[in-house]
């Protein structure tokens, strides 16, 4: 799946119906550069989860974990930005209880960094390639 945007509310909007394809036990590594567009379309899927609490950046708390309200399935959004730590961090703090769990999803910010590392879950890519306010965001 590929979708171009051209605002910020448009990733918003876009990843607020990307939960409609979501069933639970999902897993999403986000590629991108600084400012690609990660934390944004994270926000959306909190949204279109009914998250309540403000998604801020995971940056210094490397995994948050929310509740979803909106969802008959899904009961756990779990945002992680890997860009300051190895995997085995994240497996340190308890990442694997969540990894394809059926009642959570969860999101990598920098899944680059992480995915050889978890090549024993299911998990799909979200590419985001960016150029002014054009993003460019390719799902697979
Ligand atoms: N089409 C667009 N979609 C998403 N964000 C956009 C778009 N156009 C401009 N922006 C801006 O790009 C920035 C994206 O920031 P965001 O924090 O989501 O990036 P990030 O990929 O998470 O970066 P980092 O690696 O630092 O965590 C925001 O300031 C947002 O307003
Ligand atoms: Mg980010």
């Amino acid at each position: 799946m590929k979708i171009v945007t051209n605002s910020e509310q448009e990733t918003l909007d876009f990843a607020r119906k990307f939960v409609l394809e979501l069933k639970g036990g999902e897993v999403f590594l986000l590629e991108g550069n600084l400012g690609a567009g990660k934390s944004v379309f994270v926000r959306g899927v909190a949204m279109g989860l009914g998250v309540k609490k403000n998604i801020t950046s995971p940056t210094f708390v490397i995994m948050k974990v929310y509740d979803v309200a909106k969802h008959d399935k899904i009961k756990k959004l779990v945002h992680i930005d890997a860009y300051r730590v190895e995997a085995d961090d994240l497996f340190q703090i308890g990442l694997e209880e969540y990894l394809n769990d059926p009642e959570t999803v969860v999101f990598i910010e920098w899944g680059e960094k992480v995915a050889k590392d978890l090549k024993k879950y299911k998990f799909k890519t979200i590419k985001i390639e960016h150029q002014d306010n054009l993003r460019e965001i390719n799902i697979q």
